[in-house]
């Protein structure tokens, strides 16, 4: 497994792929991997000859209040387990390396990107959409490869690659989770143990409503649902939103249910906020 720090360094051994036929997947992290990131390397390789994992805590997408500094690190058990997983090259840039001096081109998806998790993140998915382009031009991958629990994000770099006709295909994977239902995340590691216990409540939740949900019920009834469970089971949790969407616009929903739907979950717990997702589809529509 090679270690690459420098773009010029990405481009040789991937050009050197290339020209040996093999196919390429990105998997795009910021490391602190934990089973839900291995899950997507698996995938990757499942897709293409060859699996490149990028590795860069990426400022922009941070805001001036976010825990850039406090983002947990582990780079050598990141190493180790990438390795296990036969992956060609690790691209860990500093973020000098990746921005340069000046950095004053961003690229943004703005509708999407100002919805949701992007009203309280400021920035956020423009500082997403704008190093995972890096990555794509810096790696040129066949595919790529990133988890459907961060379902916005997913939603803005399907929709950047359709506008900008970015030659690679995107593939969403399925959430990893613990076995009490909570999402993997690299953040979980932050919560004490009461917020640990208390943070299975965000997919008890979803599964209360996907258990009631069925073609007519009202949006309205399996938000209170929802609401009701967390608040029931994470009183240390502070809700900071419960969405249901149109599971491909991501576009609001009222009324009754007719329709795929997304849940959209984000709970606070002290500094850690944490979100997940559920796809409802009463009408079989996505199958
Ligand atoms: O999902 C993440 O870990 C990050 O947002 C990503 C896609 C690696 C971009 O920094």
């Amino acid at each position: 497994m090679k270690i690459l720090e420098t773009k010029q360094a990405v481009r040789e051994h991937c050009s050197t792929l290339r020209k040996a036929g093999q196919s390429i997947a990105l998997v795009p992290t910021m490391g602190f991997l934990h089973e839900g990131h291995l899950s997507l390397v698996r995938e990757a390789a499942r897709r293409c000859d060859v699996v490149v994992v990028s590795i860069f805590v990426n400022p922009t997408q941070f805001g001036p209040n976010e825990d850039l500094d406090s983002y947990p690190r582990d780079t050598e058990r990141d190493l180790e387990l990438l390795a296990r997983e036969g992956v060609s090259g690790v691209f860990m840039p500093s973020v000098d390396e990746m921005y340069g001096a000046t950095g004053d081109t961003f690229v943004e998806v703005p509708e999407l990107s100002s919805i949701l998790q992007g009203a309280l993140r400021p920035d956020h998915f423009r500082g997403v959409s704008t190093v995972v382009s890096k990555l794509f031009n810096i790696v040129q991958p066949d595919v790529a490869v990133f988890g459907e629990k961060d379902y916005q994000q997913l939603a803005i770099i399907r929709q950047m690659v359709r506008d900008l006709d970015m030659p690679l295909a995107i593939v969403g994977h399925p959430t990893v989770r613990e076995a009490d239902g909570l999402a993997m995340s690299s953040r979980n590691v932050r919560l004490s143990e009461q917020q640990r216990a208390e943070a299975a409540a965000l997919s008890q939740s979803m599964t209360a409503a996907e258990t009631i949900a069925s073609e007519g019920t009202q949006i309205v009834e399996l938000k209170r649902v929802i609401t009701e469970v967390i608040e029931e089971n994470a009183p240390n949790g502070k809700i900071e939103s419960v969405e249901i969407r149109d599971a491909l616009t991501l576009a609001p929903l009222d009324g009754a249910l007719d329709r795929p739907a997304v849940i959209l979950l984000a709970v606070r717990f002290g500094a850690v906020l944490l979100i997940d997702q559920r796809v409802i589809d009463v009408t079989n529509q996505l199958g």
